[in-house]
């Protein structure tokens, strides 16, 4: 019996504070005409004091399990695919996990930077189609906006903050995630790259001086790349999905730049009708623009269950990829109601709560065999 992997869930959050072209222009030398021109961004979302890649995340997260109507007890796996994680250990997904009260989950973030969704879509639906789990939370979140240099006019245009989740769940009804393209080539590593914070270049008060703690980007090179690779994604995903780019409704591309999509759009012989852009609104938000982008369309009526789509994605390491999947909805036996979604503060209390406890609980640990050692 063949096993699918179904995306029954979604959600997105994107943080409170706006800040427009004309805000940017107060900050650098640069005007919105040039950033509209240049990019097609008009405004992008900035997470504030108590926002984070893992809060943006797990609110993102309960949404989707909401649509899908599946308890955080239910998930298997959570995958945090992002750039800006928390720390560099712990990982986000663990965070996210704990916030959403997932007793049962494993977590694990993935770094492909703004590819990240596309793989952590993969992994998720390999891990479900072996039948090694049922249920998982596909995440993209990002905080960039913590990795952007404000002073540096050629990047800190770009990029915003949110998040995007899917969830997935297994069913022998054909459909869901149906193909992938996942590729790499570091050679182009130094294109778009956060040079110091790891263990080549620990951050120092030097790295700090000279901002090697923040984003560094080629841009030209990146645009060129980025519109080469798009094309070939998008058409070896479709054709692996035994589709023809024609029968394809929805292109559901990475959001970095109005021109390089177009671009890419006019090589793939697409209209831009079936391609869905947001950008405008929300900046690159990057492993997060793809969910960004794929639930406004989905909110609003635009992609309904039976359309067949493909995510393409670009971005640092060099990596690109693509997912051919049919889009279906939640799962037709899933109609109950699950409680935390009823009481979503009451819930949120809880999980808070849950976590003490636990963290009590270490500690009362620690204690008895501290002295008993
Ligand atoms: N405002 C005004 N002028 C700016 C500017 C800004 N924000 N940023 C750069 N410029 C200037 C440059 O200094 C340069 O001036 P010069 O000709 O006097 O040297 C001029 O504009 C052209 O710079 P260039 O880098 O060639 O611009 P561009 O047309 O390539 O646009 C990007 C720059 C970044 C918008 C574009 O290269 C891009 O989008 N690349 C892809 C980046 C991306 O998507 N990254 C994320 C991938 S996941």
């Amino acid at each position: 019996m063949n096993r699918y992997a179904h995306i029954t869930g979604w959600g997105i959050s994107v943080p409170d504070g706006l800040l427009t072209n004309d805000d940017i222009a107060q900050m650098v030398d640069t005007s919105d005409e040039w950033i509209l021109s240049r990019t097609g961004i008009r405004q992008r979302y900035i997470a504030g004091d108590g926002q984070s890649t893992a809060t943006l995340g797990a609110d993102a997260a309960l949404q989707a399990l909401e649509v899908a109507r599946v308890s955080p007890n239910d998930v298997d796996l959570i995958i945090v695919s992002t750039s800006s994680p928390e720390h560099i250990f712990p990982a986000t997904a663990s965070l996210v996990q704990d916030r959403i009260g997932a007793g049962k989950a494993g977590a694990f973030d993935l770094s492909a930077a703004c590819t990240g969704f596309i793989i952590a879509l993969n992994m998720a639906a390999q891990a479900i189609r072996t039948g090694s789990i049922e249920t998982a939370l596909v995440l993209g979140a990002e905080t960039l906006s913590r990795l952007v240099n404000w002073e540096d006019r050629t990047t800190c245009i770009l990029f915003g903050d949110g998040a995007g989740a899917f969830v997935l769940q297994a069913s022998e009804e054909p459909g869901g995630v149906l193909s992938a393209v996942m590729r790499s080539d570091g050679s182009g590593g130094d294109l778009l790259t956060v040079p110091a914070g790891g263990s080549k270049l620990p951050t120092s008060p030097e790295t700090i001086q000279d901002g090697l703690h923040y984003i560094q980007m080629n841009g030209r090179e990146v645009f060129r790349f980025a519109t080469r690779v798009m094309k070939q994604a998008t058409e070896e995903a479709a054709e692996q999905a035994g589709m023809t780019l024609d029968e394809v409704n929805w292109i559901i591309p990475h959001q970095a730049n109005q021109r390089i999509i177009e671009t890419a759009a006019r090589r793939l012989k697409i209209p831009m009708e079936r391609v869905v852009v947001n950008l405008d609104r929300f900046g690159n938000t990057s492993t997060a623009s793809i969910p960004l982008a794929a639930v406004e369309a989905i909110q609003d009526g635009r992609v309904k269950p039976g359309d067949q789509i493909v995510f393409v994605g670009f971005g640092a390491g060099l990596t690109w990829g693509a997912v051919a999947a049919q889009w279906t909805g939640p799962l037709p036996e899933e109609k109950r109601v699950v409680w935390p979604y009823r009481f979503y503060t009451l819930y949120q209390v809880y999980t808070r709560l849950r976590s003490l406890v636990l963290r009590f609980v270490r500690f009362v640990e620690g204690v008895i065999w501290g002295r008993r050692r």
